[in-house]
Formats: C-alpha cells, structure tokens, sequence
C-alpha cells in the first residue's frame, strides 16, 4: 500500500503532545510491514537544526488559497527508513508558537491543500491519506470538493484519526470561504458547522471515509455527551465508520535495558539496575535516598484533562503518607503555581520540576516504583505505556485508554498490571494509592507485580495491523 500519513508534529523533529509519539512511531511500524507510508508535517521554526540541515530541498511551487498566493517548498528527509516531507512556508510556520496562533484557521488550510498539491508534484500516487486531528481536519473536503475531479485524485481514500476530540479548530462562518475557498452549500450541509461555527474537527469527522480513535474505550466514550465534546452526536451519525485502535509505543526507544538517558540499565530478568535508578534520582531530586519508601511519579501536561485537581484537592492527606512524590510538566498556571507551593511545603517529601525535559522524564519512569495518571478522560494515553515498559506500575482513572491497557491487580490470582478506580473521586483515588503504598511494603508480591507490568506488551505490532486490516478494507469498499 502506499499511504501518506498527515500530522501536525511527530517525534523526532517536534513534539508537544502524544499526537507526536504516535506520528514519529506508527509510520515506522506499517514500514516495517513492507507498506511505503511516508509522513508530512509543518517545517516550523521549533524542528531541531540539525534535521533541518540534513533534509534535502526537494520542489516548490505556489499556490493559491483563497485570495492568496503562497510559497510551498517541500524538504525531504529520510528517517529510520521513513521518508518524511517538511511544508515550508516561513510567513505560517516559523512562529514562536505551534498552535496559539490568531490564523490557525489559515495556517492549517494552507497546510491541508499544500500537502494536497504536494502529492502530484512529487507522483506519489497514495491510495490513503491518513489525517490526524483538527489540524488536518479539512484535507478531505478539500479532496473531496476541489480534486478529486483530477484523475490523480480520483482513488484516494482518507482515513481521520481523533486523538483528542477537546481541541476542535473552532472558527466563523467567513473561514469557509476565506480559508478553505469552499462553496456556501457546505455550511448548508451543516458538515463543516457545528453552533454555528466553521469546525475542523467536524469537517474531518464527516468527511473522512473512516474515522478512528486511538482506544475502543474512547471510541464508545465519545458517542455520549459526557465524553463528546459536543460532537457526540456526529459520532453517533458516523458510528458505522467509527473505529478504536489502541496505540502502541516504540519499544526500541524506550527500552530500559538499553536506554541511555536512564542511570542503570536494567531488564525484567535483572532488576538490580532499576533501584540504582531509583538512589540516583532522588540524590538529583534533592531526597532522602531510601529504598523503603514508595517513589510516586506524576509526568503530564498540566492541564484538566489529567485529573490534577483530584491531586491538588488530597494533598495534604496524601502527604501524611510516607512516600516520596516527584512531579514533571508544565502547562496551565494554576497547576505549575500549586505544584510548586506544595513542593515548598513538602520540601523532603515532593520534587516539583516544573517544566518540559524528556531525558528527565525518562529517568523518572526508570527510578519511580508507582506512576500517578487520575485522568479526567484520556483517548489513549501513552504515560502509562512508558511507565509499563519501565516498571512503575501505573495508578490510573478507568477511562479510555487508561481502562484498555492497565488491568486492576488482583491479590487473589495475582493477575493484573497497576491499579484502577472508576469515579473521578479524589477519596477514591486516595484510597487506590494507599492500597498501592501498602502492596509495596510487601516486597516479593511488590517485585512479581513489577515484573509482570513490565512484561505487558504495548508495541505498535498489533495495533500496525489493524490500521493495515483497515487500509484494505477502505479499499475495498
Ligand atoms: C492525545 C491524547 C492522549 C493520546 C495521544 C496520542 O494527546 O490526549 O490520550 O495518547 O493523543 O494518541
């Protein structure tokens, strides 16, 4: 097959979310199944030079967007065996910020049509393009109602995956002509409108041949009005299409017996490595280093959807504990300034490191023993994943992704990978930890649980599969 895969961000060249983990890591899986997937992102400012530097200037041309006339150039650049295209347009991309910016509207159309005219130019003839997000939420309509009357065009199929339905391009009614230069009759339709707004998120959902979610728990979630964002009766309208894959992650970049930003390496089998993980980084966390109390990790944007207030509202109760906690993030205000408030008054029990450093968060995956992950909703979630691979056992919320890959430990059959609760209820979160802090005191049943977390399989291997069942599918349709 041969697919072109549409994203916003991807590791390694830009990352603000997990939409990245998932660009940079699943194209490289369905390659690896012998299919020519290739991936287009934004060239923005924020790609590490040294990328930039190694891409090769491939063609530009121009190209009109409603009244305007702008630049494409398309950089080329071949990693880990997947080509990747950069758009060029330094008026749209080369800003000090990816998304908050006042013409997102338009940088994204832009982005969506480039990338449309990209593919002729370059005579790579995709039989699917598969869009993430809101971001990329007009490429099918764009398809659908400015090329596909080109015999290049004519086949495509589009693919739309929604890895967080919250964020949804919400614009006025004079983007669809300004932006997007599509006729009236959409607005009519109402596929592109949702309270009387121009929304892409919408567009990509209605418009796409098949939509899919990054769980099977987010994909029912998102069909009731609790999960739905508003949107909940398109995806009711769009259930037969509607489709959950979990998402995996890249198990040879995130492999704790050869990863080299941790301190130790260490394996399921030799597990000496993972509490000199644990010494070191409470000596760098400014903690007493002590193997006998619980290390909890909380790694995570800051923002609502992660079930912070949960946190910030026991606190005080949790601290009567003895563990110690260490935080990792940034994002909104409020949090990053309660976080840090409650690290000065906790100072020998909580490290607060409030701001974005991967190599930091890696060696708290390896050094922590439980990872804290209270989500609101969460359509995949890949901290936990991480936290699986490097033997913190996740404590989370049963909600989407969270629901699908962490199974509640069971003391009587011993099964189980972490540990669940089901309310959005900070007692009941509370209760779960101690649960948790008491297993740990138990150190052979601790350890077995360590090592069964750790033996829980999450690569993209299955879930590359699936998309491929569903590539064929949509083909044959
Ligand atoms: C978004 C979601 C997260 C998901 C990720 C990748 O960041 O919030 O749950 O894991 O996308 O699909």
């Amino acid at each position: 097959l041969k697919i072109l895969f549409v994203a916003s961000e991807a590791t390694p060249f830009v990352k603000t979310g997990g939409l990245a983990d998932v660009a940079g890591s699943l194209p490289q899986a369905i390659k690896e199944m012998g299919h020519d997937i290739r991936l287009v992102i934004p060239e923005y400012r924020q790609i590490a030079l040294e990328y930039l530097q190694q891409a090769e200037h491939l063609l530009h041309f121009r190209t009109k967007l409603g009244w305007r006339d702008n630049y494409v150039g398309v950089n080329k650049l071949e990693n880990r065996g997947v080509i990747s295209y950069f758009i060029d347009n330094k008026s749209y991309f080369d800003r000090p910020n990816l998304y908050e910016n006042d013409d997102k509207h338009l940088q994204f159309a832009y982005f969506c049509q480039a990338v449309l005219e990209m593919l002729a130019q370059i005579d790579f003839k995709a039989d699917i393009i598969h869009c993430n997000d809101w971001q990329t939420g007009a490429l099918s309509i764009m398809l659908k109602e400015n090329y596909q009357k080109y015999s290049f065009y004519k086949d495509i199929k589009t693919v739309y995956t929604i890895h967080n339905l919250r964020y949804q391009g919400v614009f006025g009614r004079e983007v669809l002509q300004d932006a997007l230069s599509l006729p009236d009759k959409y607005w009519d339709l109402g596929v592109v409108r949702h309270d009387n707004c121009v929304n892409y998120m919408k567009m990509g959902i209605e418009m796409s041949d098949i939509v899919t979610t990054v769980s099977r728990t987010y994909a029912q979630e998102i069909k009731t009005p609790e999960f739905g964002e508003g949107l909940d009766y398109a995806m009711r309208m769009n259930s037969n299409d509607l489709y959950g894959i979990i998402n995996g992650i890249s198990y040879e970049d995130n492999n704790p017996s050869n990863d080299d930003r941790i301190y130790s390496n260490y394996s399921v089998e030799k597990l000496r490595g993972k509490y000199e993980n644990k010494r070191r980084l409470q000596e760098d966390m400014g903690l007493a280093q002590r193997s006998d109390l619980p290390v909890i990790a909380l790694i995570s944007r800051l923002v609502d959807q992660k079930g912070l207030d949960l946190i910030v509202s026991v606190i005080d109760k949790l601290m009567e504990e003895e563990i110690q906690f260490i935080i990792l993030g940034t994002g909104d205000s409020y949090y990053e300034e309660r976080f840090k408030e409650t690290a000065r008054s906790y100072p020998t029990k909580i490290a607060a490191n409030i701001k974005y450093d991967a190599t930091l968060a890696q060696k708290i995956y390896a050094g922590s023993d439980i990872f804290l992950m209270p989500s609101k909703y969460e359509p995949c979630g890949l901290s936990q994943l991480f936290s699986l691979r490097y033997g913190s056992i996740p404590i989370v919320r049963e909600t989407g992704g969270l629901k699908d890959t962490i199974q509640a430990y069971d003391e009587i059959s011993g099964e189980g990978n972490g540990f669940t609760f089901a309310s959005y209820d900070a007692n009941e979160m509370l209760s779960t930890i101690k649960r948790a802090i008491s297993l740990y005191q138990q150190k052979d049943i601790w350890t077995k649980l360590v090592r069964r977390a750790m033996k829980s399989n999450f690569s993209w291997k299955n879930s590359a599969k699936e998309y491929i069942k569903l590539y064929y599918k949509l083909l044959e349709k």
